[in-house]
Parts: structure tokens; C-alpha cells; sequence
């Protein structure tokens, strides 16, 4: 594949990652807001919502174009119900932070019917592909090599310039959404490590861009690996094309596991979470709750929808209330205002410094 051929891809793949993440949030927080306000209408519509796409979707080849337009008109049928759908979430959005409220734009949700066999698309390759095998090796090739030295700030701005900026689907960069998160935090008067963690959270996604297999081992929710699958999880019914699933021990329960044994003992599926947590762990000083936040911060079965209590000890407890504190500022905080990068870069300039030692940082 010649050099420019690869680079038209990536922009492109880099672009659907980047709408991948956001659709994924959006489905979570919708899901989960359903699920706390549900009567017996909302019910009704969100089984409508569910059943209504997905299935013969001929779009599945990533091209955007004909995503934007494709989706809207063959669900032409269910565009009420959806419609309803959406108008319910834009009225439940207001966000308790800590120390306020953040009002969020639901031009979140607006994309969701759009993307929603994408996101379908994606969540049944990454249930079929993250298995026991697969996450040894993943953890294997980390170790056994660097794939780049450069500094925080020069990886976050290599993250966003392989989004395609002419398209007219893409509002935010990935270096906007870290500034946006960890502005936010700064903003409610959070400790410098925790904005840091804003700015550093997704940064593990620059993984796609070196030797991941595709999308579905950089972005997406999170789960345990070598235990059973739970309900909890989006799209658990995709689980059924993972071996693990019949697996005589992995399909149980408690798995390799034991009752209690912390998180910190569970093998989490492998994406940009675990990958940046151990860059964060191995390369910065930035304490254990920092650390919890960047690691679990896509583990929506856990810090969301309440699953896998029986793996938790004490400490992870703790951890749990951390992750929750710092989800909002992820999920919430992209509806402010845009900031300018180079108006704010002196500043998390020295943040990076004061938590990285070293200027340059191998990933
Ligand atoms: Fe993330
Ligand atoms: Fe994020």
C-alpha cells in the first residue's frame, strides 16, 4: 500500500473513530437515562428503538458519506419513534458537576439514529474479537516494544490532525475534547492532576495509529476478559460470536477469578484505556485515583450500569466514586464552549511537566 493511499485511509478511519467515540457515549448516556425514567411508554419506544435498524445495513464499509444521508432514509419508518427518543434525552440533560450544573448540547444525541449500525457494526466486531487469546498477545506486544517516543502534547496534536477537518461531520478534534474535558474540571476548581487527567484520558487512541488491528481495539466500552459477559454490557447479544462465551471457564461467573479479588486483578478488554494506563503508570507521577480514572473511564458496565460488584475490593469502592466524579467532565463537558490550543498550550505545557519527568514519553 503506497504512502498516500495509507494516509487517505487513516484521515478517513481516524475520523469514523473519532464519531465512533462519541456515538458510543451518546448511546450509554441515553440507554442509561431510558433506563432510570422508564414508564411503560418510554418502554415501548425504546424497544421500537432498538428493533427498528440495524440488521441490513449495507453501509458497514465506513463510508461517511453515505452514512449521514443512508441511515436517515432507511429508517424511515421508525424516524417518529426515534425522533421521540431524542427529544425525551435533550430534555433530561442538565449535568450535576461537583460544584454546578453543565448544560449539555444535544447535538450529541442528534447523531445517534445516524450512527447507530455503525456503532451496532462495531460493537459486534469488537464482542467477537476481544477474547482470552487475544488480550495476552495484545499485552505481550506492549511490552516488547516502543512504538514512539514524543512528547504529551505533540502526541495529542498528532491524534487530531489525522481527522479529516473537511468534513462537514466532524465538529470536534481529539485535542478539543481533551481540553474541553480538562478545562471543565478546571474550571469547577479540581486539583491539577485531575484536569491533567482530562487532558490525557483518550490519548491512548493514537494506539489506533501504530499497531492496532482496527477500531475495535482502541475505542468502545470495556469489559472483563475470562468471565462471564454480562447483560450490563451494550450489545452483550454480539457476545455469542466470541469463543470465550461457550468457553467452559471463561463463561462462568467468576471466570479465573475469585470473589473479591479488585479490579486491579481483572484483565480489562484491551483498548486506549489500558493502553495509556500503563504509559501513565509506568512514565508519570500521577496518583492512584488519576490512574483509576484514565484505566476504567470506558468501563461503563461497572461505573454505569452497576455489573461485576463481585470482582470489586474495598479500594475499588473507592476507585468507583472517583471514575464517576471524572465520567461527567468526559461525557458532558464536549457541549461547552471551544478553546483555542494555542491560547491554553503554555499552560498544560507545564501541567505535563509537572507529572511527566520526562519530556519525551514512549508509547
Ligand atoms: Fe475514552
Ligand atoms: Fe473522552
Amino acid at each position: 500500500m503506497s504512502n498516500s493511499r495509507t494516509k487517505v485511509i487513516r484521515t478517513h478511519e481516524g475520523h469514523l473513530l473519532e464519531l465512533m467515540d462519541e456515538n458510543v457515549q451518546s448511546v450509554n448516556a441515553l440507554k442509561s437515562k431510558l433506563t432510570r425514567n422508564h414508564d411503560r411508554d418510554d418502554s415501548r419506544d425504546d424497544n421500537d428503538n432498538d428493533d427498528g435498524d440495524g440488521d441490513g445495513d449495507g453501509d458497514g464499509d465506513g463510508d461517511s458519506d453515505s452514512d449521514s444521508d443512508g441511515d436517515g432514509d432507511r429508517d424511515g419508518d421508525s424516524d417518529n419513534d426515534q425522533e421521540h427518543v431524542v427529544k425525551k434525552a435533550k430534555r433530561q440533560l442538565a449535568v450535576q458537576t461537583p460544584t454546578g450544573t453543565l448544560q449539555v448540547n444535544s447535538d450529541d444525541f442528534r447523531q445517534y439514529h445516524q450512527a447507530k449500525s455503525r456503532v451496532r457494526d462495531f460493537y459486534r466486531e469488537q464482542h467477537e474479537k476481544q477474547t482470552m487469546a487475544f488480550n495476552l498477545q495484545a499485552r505481550v506486544n506492549f511490552k516488547t516494544k516502543t512504538r514512539a517516543k514524543m512528547t504529551i502534547w505533540d502526541a495529542l496534536c498528532k491524534l487530531s490532525m489525522l481527522i479529516d477537518d473537511s468534513d462537514p461531520d466532524t465538529e470536534l478534534s481529539q485535542i478539543d475534547h481533551a481540553l474541553q474535558t480538562a478545562e471543565a474540571i478546571r474550571a469547577d476548581g479540581n486539583p491539577r492532576w485531575m484536569q491533567l487527567v482530562g487532558l490525557i484520558h483518550d490519548l491512548g487512541k493514537i494506539l489506533y495509529f501504530f499497531d492496532s488491528e482496527g477500531q475495535w481495539d482502541v475505542v468502545g466500552d470495556t469489559f472483563p476478559i475470562g468471565c462471564k459477559f454480562t447483560d450490563q454490557i451494550i450489545f452483550q447479544e454480539f457476545f455469542k460470536g466470541n469463543p470465550d462465551d461457550s468457553h467452559p471457564i471463561y463463561s462462568t461467573e467468576l471466570g479465573i477469578y475469585e470473589r473479591g479479588c479488585g479490579l486491579s486483578s481483572v484483565m480489562l478488554s484491551w483498548g486506549h484505556d489500558e493502553y495509556m494506563y500503563y504509559i501513565a503508570k509506568g512514565q508519570s507521577t500521577l496518583n492512584e485515583r488519576a490512574l483509576a480514572m484514565i484505566r476504567y473511564h470506558s468501563f461503563y458496565p461497572w461505573h454505569r450500569e452497576g455489573a461485576y460488584r463481585y470482582l470489586m475490593n474495598d479500594k475499588d469502592f473507592e476507585m468507583l466514586k472517583e471514575v464517576q466524579a471524572f465520567n461527567k467532565y468526559d461525557l458532558y463537558s464536549k457541549s461547552l464552549k471551544r478553546y483555542g490550543i494555542k491560547e491554553l498550550e503554555p499552560y498544560y505545557l507545564e501541567l505535563i511537566d509537572e507529572f511527566f519527568p520526562a519530556k519525551y514519553v514512549e508509547f
